[in-house]
């Protein structure tokens, strides 16, 4: 006699929760419902990348003594400001080159209940009046080509000569970033450290951390 088994179909995951926020994957009804709009990210803007995970996880383990003004540059999707906006209730301004991030950004945000100013914007392009209105710049893997080396190191510059408090830029390790983090180290100084979550949620990598109080 043959017995038939049926395995429950695991339900498929959409969305996970992280440090008090909600971040959903591409199957997410509202990341869906964005896609079927028509958007299409074309610099890489299109997901939740792993080392936003870790400038949360740091920042939360680690928070500034105050938050009020955050710039999340190279926004994509937008959750590493999502977070600086739900933890701190800090006013963020999310910054990307490409448009068509900001409306999976919106859905982000929605999920979260906050809201971020968005801004179409080149690293390149932005002044150092510009950024004198933010106390924390965040900026999880930007710097993923060779081309991004210089407009990276270079916002870095002039944020920190617009007295920018505190600098967080996560990455996977990729050889670009580590040029980019030695060249900002040799002009400014401060910190290359290696950062991993263990649990549920798995992502390894490096923030460069520039206090500049
Ligand atoms: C790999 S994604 C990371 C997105 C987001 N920070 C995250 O961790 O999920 C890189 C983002 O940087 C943006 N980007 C690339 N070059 C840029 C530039 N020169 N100025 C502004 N944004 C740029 C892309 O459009 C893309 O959204």
């Amino acid at each position: 006699m043959t017995i038939a088994t049926t395995q429950a179909k695991k339900p498929r995951v959409t969305e996970r929760k992280f440090r008090g926020v909600t971040m959903p994957t591409a199957g997410h009804k509202v990341i869906r419902k964005v896609k079927r709009e028509g958007h299409e990210p074309s610099i890489h803007g299109t997901k939740l990348w792993r080392s936003s995970f870790l400038i949360m996880d740091y920042l939360h383990k680690h928070p500034p003594e105050s938050v009020s003004n955050v710039l999340d540059a190279g926004c994509g999707w937008g959750i590493t400001g999502i977070w600086c906006a739900r933890k701190f209730g800090a006013s963020v301004v999310s910054l990307d080159a490409d448009p068509a991030v900001f409306p999976y950004l919106n859905a982000v945000a929605e999920l979260n209940k906050v809201t971020t100013t968005p801004m179409v914007q080149r690293f390149e392009k932005l002044k150092k009046s510009q950024l004198a209105a933010f106390d924390l710049l965040v900026a999880a893997d930007v710097c993923f080509w060779d081309e991004l080396v210089k407009p990276v190191s270079k916002l870095i510059d002039r944020a920190i000569d617009a007295g920018v408090g505190q600098i967080v830029i996560a990455d996977p390790e990729r050889p670009t970033f580590h040029e980019m983090a030695e060249k900002v180290i040799n002009r400014h100084g401060g910190d290359l450290i290696h950062w991993g979550l263990k649990g549920k949620l798995k992502a390894t990598g490096a923030l460069l951390v520039i206090n500049n109080q």
